[in-house]
């Protein structure tokens, strides 16, 4: 599996974007496109990006009857999209039809996966409010496999957890890994954090950079010292 850095671009409007990455002149990074600027812009600004040479990951953690999942998948396909996720919670079935929904005609689809347990959900929501009882690592591991089983090519994951993920799942199923922060850099809302280096020596296959790389004055070299650590491993 090839490593990459994927750049967060949360913003919230097509100028602020395209801003962003008017500033990348040689590099083509591999950029997330969230509900913000999804809901904000609406498919044009997919198709705008990757006509500019981009692959996209477009983060829209779709969760709905299987049905609907499907025919949405199907849409989305049309995007020319290189990676797009669900959320593993939606069952077993509701994956399977969102992986029938993303395969084109020529059998050809872009890479699927799952979100497994949110960051923001603590294990005393899971108990109190959801009702489940086991623990988070658990949940995760055991969403992966159903992930893993139905299917998809991979999940997010801290890279904290990737290590696990790929001995229950297998090396060739991704892992995606946000929570990043450089060495002494500001961690924001995060709460637990790996730097790229780590990043690559936990076994990550994508890291998934936001601010360290949007909000730092120089942008591109934000994001090539990314690319050194984690891809480059210098
Ligand atoms: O700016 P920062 O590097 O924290 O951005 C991380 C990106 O990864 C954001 O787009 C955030 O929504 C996403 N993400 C995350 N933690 C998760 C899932 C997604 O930080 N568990």
């Amino acid at each position: 599996m090839g490593k990459d850095v994927i750049i967060a671009c949360d913003f919230s409007s097509r100028e602020e974007v395209l801003d962003f990455l008017g500033k990348f002149k040689e590099e083509k990074p591999f950029v997330k496109i969230g509900m913000e600027l999804f809901y904000a812009e609406g498919p044009e600004i997919v198709r705008t990006i990757k006509a500019m040479g981009h692959r996209i990951f477009l983060d829209l953690k779709l969760h709905d009857i299987p049905n609907t999942v499907k025919k949405a998948m199907s849409v989305l396909s049309g995007l020319d999209i290189d990676m797009c996720n669900v959320h593993a919670a939606g069952t077993k079935a509701m994956m399977r039809a969102a992986v029938e929904g993303l395969t084109r005609p020529d059998g050809t689809r872009p890479l699927l996966i799952a979100v497994t347990q949110l960051t923001s959900t603590s294990e005393e929501m899971m108990r109190g409010e959801l009702l489940i009882g086991a623990p988070v690592k658990e949940t995760v591991m055991h969403y992966a496999k159903n992930a893993m089983e139905a299917g998809l090519d991979g999940v997010v994951c801290s890279p904290l957890e990737a290590g696990e993920v790929h001995a229950a799942c297998g090396e060739r199923f991704i892992t995606v890994t946000p929570g990043v922060r450089f060495a002494g850099g500001d961690v924001g809302d995060q709460k637990r954090v790996t730097t790229p280096e780590r990043a690559r020596e936990l076994g990550a296959d994508y890291i998934v950079v936001g601010r360290p790389v949007t909000q730092d004055a120089d942008p591109v070299a934000a994001y090539l010292r990314c690319v050194d650590a984690f891809v480059r491993g210098k």
